[in-house]
């Protein structure tokens, strides 16, 4: 892995870690997409499933109700953490068990897994491609696969404010719908697909901001997140977004989210 890819999941992991003992109580938006993403998940329910970016474990609770054995992987180790304390195995039906580990380069052995979930992920993966590969490369051959993920469009609302600020990127670029999709089929998968619109609203530009730097979703790979705002940008920030998005005196943030059910080709 080269220095930059390295220092870049480095900060991932780190950001997310320091978020994870207050996660659940603020990703609201992210748990009514998981629980949209879960009536997806049709497999074969007597198999093995794999959480990938699990986070602190909430959804892959859910899922080891369902399955018979559900392995949740992260990260960030400050999660996982989390995710162990919070979801004792004797709580579940089926065998649970979490492990640190990344998307791109899985554990795991060739076809040892029924399903694959994932949820608010994989848009970290940049190119996507190898964590694609991977999660075909641990299917079984009648595996499947169900994610939810960012797509382009998603925060724009951000990108267009933080332009009239300045020129410095603030906010991941997401790949578009069909490129992920694309993307898929690259990897060997039959894809079903759909994409749904999710909208937060918030009372203040700065609740706004913390809505995702609180969640450790704040990082930036390509330009990193270390800058500092001025006082100044922040105000300006807050005047415009109010000036070009309130509603009702309520400032939206919009996420799209890609649902992709992939089969493999075989
Ligand atoms: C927004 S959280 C979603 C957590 C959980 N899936 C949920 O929906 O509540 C994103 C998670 O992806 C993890 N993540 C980011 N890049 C990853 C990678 N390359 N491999 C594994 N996990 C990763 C982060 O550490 C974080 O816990």
């Amino acid at each position: 892995m080269n220095s930059l890819l390295a220092e870049k999941k480095r900060r991932i992991a780190y950001q997310f870690s320091q978020s994870a003992h207050r996660y659940d109580d603020i990703a609201q938006v992210q748990l009514d997409i998981g629980f949209d993403a879960i009536q997806l998940v049709t497999g074969n329910k007597s198999g093995r499933l794999l959480d990938i970016g699990c986070g602190t474990g909430r959804l892959t609770q859910r899922l080891a109700d369902k399955f018979q054995g559900v392995t949740g992987v992260d990260l960030a180790t400050g999660m996982i953490e989390q995710a162990k304390k919070c979801n004792p195995a004797k709580n579940t039906k089926g065998h649970i068990d979490f492990h640190v580990a990344d998307a791109e380069a899985l554990p795991f052995a060739d076809k040892s897994f029924d399903n694959v979930f994932s949820c608010m992920a994989l848009q970290w993966c940049t190119p996507i491609q190898t964590s694609l590969d991977e999660i075909n490369r641990v299917l079984t051959d009648q595996g499947k696969g169900v994610l939810a993920l960012l797509s382009a469009g998603s925060m724009v609302e951000l990108h267009k404010t933080w332009a009239k600020v300045d020129a410095v990127p603030r906010v991941n670029q997401f790949l578009s719908h069909r490129e992920l999709v694309s993307a898929a089929i690259k990897s060997g998968f039959s894809v079903e697909e759909h994409q749904k619109t999710y909208t937060t609203w918030h009372q203040t530009a700065i609740h706004l901001l913390n809505s995702i730097r609180h969640i450790g979703a704040n990082v930036v790979p390509e330009t990193g997140n270390h800058r500092r705002l001025s006082r100044q940008s922040l105000a300006e920030f807050a005047r415009i977004y109010n000036q070009d998005f309130a509603i009702n005196g309520q400032l939206p943030l919009s996420y799209e989210v890609s649902f992709l059910i992939l089969s493999k080709n075989i």
